[in-house]
C-alpha cells in the first residue's frame, strides 16, 4: 500500500544485470530459477506490489524460448504481476562487461577482501556498450517522459546520465548494493571520471550505509569538479543536482517462503533426517555465494579452533555450508572454491570419523523453501563476511526464527550489524573470538535466545524491504513535486 501511496500511478522500470526469474532447459522441459542474489530477494516483492518492468539480462539457456516479440515475459511464473524484459548479449560481451569490469574489477575495488581488481580496457568497452544498451532500453520502453528509473547496481554505473541525456523528466534512483570504498582506493580504476559522471545522472544515489555516501562524496570532491552541499547531502554536477543518501535495504515481511512452510520442529526434524544427525545434534549455518568477501575460510578456521578448545563438541556439532556456486568463469573465484573444499576436507579428515563429518559443504544451488528449512531446523546461522554492504542472510534467518529462537553471529563488516547489534557481532579475521562465539551460540539459555532473537526481529519487521523502497520513493516523490510546482509556476 506504501507504494501504491508514493508511486500513485507512476511508471515503474527496474534495471538490474541479474533477472528474477531465469529459464533453463532441464532436458525438454523449462524450469525455472530464481537466482541466489541479495538483489533479487529485495526487489521482486517491490515488484509484484506495483507491477511495470524489469529490465535484465536475459542468462538462461531457455530465456529467448520463452519471451514475446519484444522480448517481455510476464512472471512471476505462477501468478504473472509484472513483465521482465530481457537484455541479449554476446558471449564476449558477457565477459567483459560483466565477469570483466563488474566482477573483477568493481567488485573487489569495492570490497576490502585483498583480491587485486584488474581493468583491462576491452572491458571497460564492453562495460560501456552494455550499458548504453540497457540505458535505450528504458528509452524503448518508458511509455511517458518522466518514469520512475531504479537502476541497481555496480554493473550499470553508466547507465543513470545516458538514461537522463534522453529522458531530462525522469526520476533516476540509483542504488548501490555493495560498498564504496575510500577516496583513495576508489582513484585506482583508471575510469574512475567516467563512473562518477555516470552514477550523478541520477536524481537519488543510495548507499547502505552512511559510511558509504560519505566514501562517495569525498571521492567526488576530490577527483571531479562539482559543488558539493555536505549539510544536505546533495551534489551539483554540470548543471544537475543528485542527492545521496543511504537506505539500508532489506527484505519481505512477513517473509515470501515463511508463508505455510513447516514449523520449527519439522524443520529440525527434517534436516537431521536428511544429514543423518540424531534429533539432538547441533547444528550451525552458513548459507551464501561461494565468494571470497563472505569469509568462509575463516568461519571454518573457527570451527577447528572450536573443536581443538571444546573437544566435547566433536561428534555432536556440525557447521552446515550452503555456498551456491558463483562467477566460476573468473580464476579467482576457482581458486577460491578450490580453498573452501580443501580446508573442509583438512578439518573433516582431522575430527571426523565414520558417520560424522564435522563441516557439511553444499555447493549447490537451493531455492528459498529449501533455505528456509535450514534457517529454521538450525540452531545457529554465522555471517562472517569479511566485507559485505548489507548481507540479507542474516534478516532472512532472523525473519524466518518466529519461533523466537537460534543464535546469530555477524561480522562487523556487514551493514547489517549497524541494525542488529542484539546478534554476536564479531571480527571475521579474530578466529578465537569466532570460536568462542560459537561455543557461546551453542550453550545459549532458552531465554537470552529469546530476548536477542526478539529485538532483532522487531528490527526487520519494522525496517522491511517496503520501508526501504518507500523512504527512497517517498524522496523522489518530493522531487517530483518540487519540479512540478517549479514548471508550473514557471
Ligand atoms: C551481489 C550483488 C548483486 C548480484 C549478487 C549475485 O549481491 O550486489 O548485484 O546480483 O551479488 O551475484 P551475480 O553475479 O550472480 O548476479
Amino acid at each position: 500500500r506504501i507504494l501504491h501511496d508514493y508511486l500513485a500511478g507512476d511508471e515503474i522500470i527496474i534495471l538490474s544485470n541479474r533477472e528474477p526469474y531465469i529459464h533453463n532447459w532441464k532436458e525438454d522441459r523449462v524450469e525455472v530459477q530464481v537466482p541466489a542474489s541479495g538483489l533479487v530477494t529485495a526487489l521482486e516483492p517491490i515488484m509484484r506490489a506495483c507491477s511495470g518492468v524489469w529490465i535484465a539480462h536475459g542468462s538462461g539457456s531457455a530465456d529467448r524460448d520463452t519471451v514475446d516479440a519484444r522480448g517481455h515475459v510476464r512472471v512471476p511464473p505462477e501468478r504473472p504481476a509484472y513483465a521482465i524484459r530481457r537484455i541479449w548479449m554476446k558471449a564476449e560481451e558477457e565477459t567483459g562487461y560483466y565477469y570483466g569490469f563488474a566482477n573483477e574489477g568493481l567488485w573487489p575495488l569495492c570490497h576490502l577482501a585483498h583480491v587485486r581488481p584488474v581493468f583491462r580496457s576491452q572491458d571497460w568497452r564492453h562495460y560501456k556498450e552494455i550499458n548504453e544498451r540497457f540505458a535505450m532500453a528504458v528509452i524503448e520502453e518508458a511509455k511517458t517522459d518522466n518514469p520512475v528509473v531504479l537502476v541497481q547496481d555496480y554493473h550499470l554505473a553508466l547507465a543513470p546520465k545516458i538514461i537522463r541525456d534522453h529522458l531530462a523528466n525522469a526520476t533516476i534512483i540509483t542504488f548501490w548494493h555493495i560498498p564504496w570504498p575510500n577516496s583513495e582506493r576508489y582513484a585506482i580504476c583508471p575510469w574512475h571520471r567516467e563512473i562518477l559522471e555516470g552514477l550523478l545522472g541520477s536524481s537519488i544515489l543510495g548507499f547502505h550505509t552512511r559510511f558509504h555516501c560519505s566514501n562517495f562524496i569525498d571521492s567526488v570532491d576530490r577527483l571531479l569538479e562539482s559543488r558539493i552541499d555536505r549539510d544536505t547531502s546533495t551534489i551539483s554536477h554540470g548543471g544537475k543536482l543528485t542527492a545521496v543518501h543511504h537506505y539500508p535495504i532489506s527484505i519481505e515481511w512477513p517473509s515470501g517462503p515463511l508463508r505455510a512452510h513447516p514449523s520449527v520442529p519439522d524443520c529440525r526434524t527434517q534436516i537431521r533426517t536428511l544429514h543423518r544427525l540424531k534429533p539432538e545434534h547441533r547444528i550451525a549455518l552458513g548459507v551464501e555465494r561461494l565468494d571470497y568477501t563472505k569469509g568462509i575460510l575463516e568461519r571454518f578456521l573457527a570451527v577447528e579452533r572450536l573443536l581443538e578448545l571444546q573437544p566435547e563438541w566433536i561428534g555432536r556439532f556440525t557447521f552446515i555450508q550452503i555456498a551456491a556456486p558463483s562467477r566460476s568463469i573468473i580464476e579467482q573465484y576457482r581458486r577460491f572454491s578450490e580453498e573452501v573444499r580443501a580446508l573442509a576436507d583438512r578439518i573433516n579428515a582431522r575430527f571426523g570419523y565414520t558417520g560424522y563429518q564435522p563441516i557439511v559443504l553444499l555447493v549447490e544451488h537451493h531455492s528459498p523453501a529449501d533455505l528456509m528449512t535450514y534457517y529454521r531446523g538450525a540452531d545457529c546461522c554465522f555471517v562472517s563476511s569479511l566485507h559485505d554492504g548489507m548481507n540479507l542472510v542474516a534478516k532472512e534467518f532472523v525473519a524466518a526464527r518466529d519461533d523466537d529462537q537460534g543464535v546469530l553471529i555477524l561480522s562487523q563488516f556487514t551493514g547489517a550489524a549497524c541494525e542488529l547489534p542484539e546478534a554476536l557481532i564479531v571480527n571475521p579475521y579474530h578466529i578465537d573470538q569466532c570460536a568462542a562465539a560459537l561455543h557461546l551460540a551453542l550453550t545459549m539459555p532458552a531465554v537470552e535466545q529469546r530476548a536477542r532473537m526478539r529485538s532483532m526481529r522487531g528490527v526487520v519487521q519494522e525496517f522491511n524491504v517496503y520501508r526501504w523502497a518507500g523512504r527512497m520513493l517517498m524522496d523522489a516523490a518530493r522531487m517530483r513535486q518540487r519540479a512540478r510546482l517549479i514548471r508550473e509556476v514557471g
